[in-house]
């Protein structure tokens, strides 16, 4: 992976590029970093997450939803809930930022080959997963059956709607949605992820899950997947820990024994179980 300063405190500059509605209150946000060489060299793996700043309000942590594979742009889809976020939605295509990163572990996607993969993606936090939906389905072959579970509180919360006709469509592949409030029209199953996945019942042989989500809904997926035979060996979660400095500096996210932002965000789930519980 490179990086794309040498001081990891120092952000890039990075101009917005490209800004889309991806959800109700949610937005994705292209970025292309300023210097064209830093830029060209950008490489990061599926899980990885950057800063992301708003000059004069402040700095956030926000997983990539992009691959490197598709493009040079930095993908990020971002929820309009605090000050930094409600800076970035008011800014459009042209505008500056700061980016810092790319930070963190990242998925094993190489581990994972030869292996059935689960997904299961609560509201916002698919989007980190999507770069681990992108880089399957652009090697298809070199993975087992794909099974996504994406859920959201309703309807208008689904992120990256426009792209399910595409997963479905590829082989050995499914996508099963999940609202926990239904609209009229709502053509899917309404009730918690966890049902959904239980009542879907995905094999544990040669399999791996990834879930991203609230902590919560990482505890009952946890324990779903267990009835379903998955040994927390074979389960894999990005969590969402409190971050500021993004480096292991501040200690800010010290998760037991862990530092998200270093040791994760991305953690086999093995190694964290003893430590959720106090995260959630
Ligand atoms: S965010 Fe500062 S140590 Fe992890």
């Amino acid at each position: 992976m490179t990086r794309v300063q040498s001081n990891p405190m120092m952000p890039s500059l990075a101009t917005i590029v490209g800004v889309r509605d991806l959800a109700t209150g949610i937005k994705l946000f292209q970025v292309a970093l300023d210097d064209a060489e830093a830029s060209a060299a950008l490489r990061y793996k599926p899980g990885q997450f950057a800063e992301v700043s708003a000059f004069g309000v402040g700095e956030s942590p926000f997983g990539i939803a992009s691959t490197t594979a598709r493009g040079e742009t930095i993908e990020f889809a971002i929820n309009r809930i605090g000050t930094v976020t409600d800076a970035l939605h008011r800014m459009d295509v042209g505008d500056k930022i700061g980016v810092r990163g790319p930070l963190g572990n990242g998925f094993p996607m190489d581990e994972f080959k030869g292996k059935d993969i689960v997904i299961l993606g609560g509201g916002i936090g698919g989007a980190p997963l999507r770069p681990v939906i992108h880089t399957i389905l652009d090697h298809r072959t070199d993975y087992g059956k794909l099974t996504v579970f994406w859920a959201a509180r309703s309807p208008d919360l689904l992120v990256f709607t426009d792209e399910y006709e595409d997963w479905r469509s590829r082989p050995d592949t499914e996508l099963h949605l999940t609202v926990d409030r239904a609209t009229p029209d709502w053509p899917y199953q309404e009730g918690l992820i966890t049902t959904l996945v239980e009542s879907v019942a995905p094999s544990a042989e040669n399999a791996i899950s990834i879930t991203c989500g609230p902590p919560i809904m990482i505890r009952f997926a946890m324990l779903t997947l267990r009835k379903l035979g998955f040994s927390t060996g074979q389960n894999w979660v990005t969590l969402e820990a409190k971050m500021k400095c993004g480096i292991g500096k501040c200690g800010r996210c010290n998760l037991g024994g862990v530092y998200v932002c270093t040791d994760g965000p991305v953690f086999c789930f093995a190694k964290v179980e003893q430590f959720l519980e106090s995260f959630v």
